[in-house]
């Protein structure tokens, strides 16, 4: 035969791995029943995950104006806040784990969840190869929808990204192989309930909310098997929405249309694969003021996840800034968190709060270092603009 029979082999025998543990996760998404309805839940446990670098600063003040929102129902006992300890970089790397079992069980024994950005070990910093926290959270608890909005009222732009958040590049983004030194591959995943599950989702948003316009991203020209299957699954889902108007856009245009001025406005709801979500969204982002402005929900059916769409930036906290780290994405976060169980009047009291003290009033400013408010001096600027409504 050939000189990389050896390679091959073993190559092969990993694939086979690969497709045997996706194929058993197919068979868990098409078992998996309906979506938790918190309307019926006697009692809504958050759980508190300050994470790495900045995290713990800016999830602190988070829960701290979440726990003011919510009082009156902690002392009902309809909500319980949750501190979690241990999804940081130090323990992860101790035990080896993207997240170490102890914290899997805790966050499971939670309904939602407040989490900070976590350090993602990545080649040439010196840190084991372990899966990133927020990836390999994303897939344990089966958080398939990554909903972005954006928001930049005096500009027209008013977007909700709906990212794919458990297929595409990122499913087994950790377990590529190198077939041999000289050649590397990597793995692409669409499923078709994987892909159903996110276009309904958004379909159903953008009905409920009255968003005439849906598009859907892809590289299906060029990624013509899972990009294809992407596609193609989502058109399907759209004829079920006939109001609505549909369109297909490849990511690189799409890319670009985003800073085109005339047109980005007629853009409403997107849906799109893992991986051009992940970097549209960071675009996205930076029209609203930069990631730090931007919060993440993460849904899953009986779990939710919510979250900046930043990470933990340890260059602040190496220079002694994380104290001037902005809470804007982690509140915003929390407005959705508010959103997603039932609480609708306080979650738009914090939006309103935000718009107010981000946009408006904006007495106090986040510089990211002493030429500005620290983080705890704004979560009390926001906190007090509340107290106000
Ligand atoms: C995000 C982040 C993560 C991702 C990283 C930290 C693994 O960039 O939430 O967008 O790529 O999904
Ligand atoms: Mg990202």
């Amino acid at each position: 035969m050939n000189t990389y029979t050896e390679q091959i082999n073993q190559a092969v025998a990993h694939y086979r791995e690969l497709l045997e543990g996706q194929l058993a996760r197919v068979e868990r998404i098409n078992a998996a029943g309906e979506a938790v309805d918190y309307s019926k839940m006697e009692k809504i446990v958050i759980g508190v995950c300050g994470g790495d670098g900045i995290g713990p600063t800016i999830t602190a003040e988070t829960a701290r104006v979440l726990e003011y929102l919510l009082a009156d129902e902690v002392k009902k006992g309809r909500i319980e806040f949750r501190t979690i300890e241990g999804l940081t970089i130090e323990n992860r790397v101790a035990q080896m784990k993207a997240i170490p079992d102890d914290v899997l069980a805790e966050l499971k024994a939670c309904d939602v969840i407040l989490k900070g950005p976590t350090t993602t070990p990545k080649q040439g910093d010196g840190l084991p190869n372990i899966e990133s926290a927020n990836v390999a959270m994303r897939k344990e608890l089966d958080l398939f929808a990554n909903v972005r909005p954006v928001r930049v009222p005096d500009k027209g732009i008013d977007w909700t990204f709906f990212r794919e958040n458990t297929e595409g590049s990122y499913a087994v983004g950790s377990l590529g192989s190198n077939v041999t030194d000289d050649l590397a591959i990597d793995f692409c995943v669409t499923t078709t309930e994987g892909t159903n599950r996110i276009a309904k989702l958004a379909y159903e948003y953008a009905r409920a909310n009255k968003k005439e316009r849906v598009s859907i991203v892809t590289k299906a020209n060029v990624i013509k098997t899972t990009d294809g299957k992407f596609l193609n699954l989502c058109l399907e889902v759209g004829k079920d929405y006939p109001e609505i108007t549909t369109d297909e856009w490849f990511i690189d245009i799409m890319t670009a249309k985003l800073v085109d001025e005339k047109r980005r406005r007629d853009f409403k709801v997107f849906i799109l694969p893992n991986l051009y979500g992940d970097i549209i969204t960071d675009e996205a982002a930076e029209f609203q003021g930069g990631v730090g402005t931007a919060g993440s929900a993460n849904i899953g059916k009986r779990y939710a996840m919510f979250e900046a769409i930043h990470g933990s930036a340890p260059r602040m906290v190496k220079e002694g800034r994380a104290k001037y780290a902005d809470p804007c994405s982690m509140l915003r976060a929390g407005v959705m968190l508010l959103n997603h169980i039932g609480y609708n009047e306080e979650a738009s009291k914090l939006e309103r709060a935000l718009d107010i003290c981000m946009f408006e009033d904006k007495r106090l400013t986040i510089t990211g270092r002493d030429t500005g408010a620290t983080c705890r001096e704004f979560a009390d600027y926001v906190s007090e603009t509340l107290k106000g409504l």
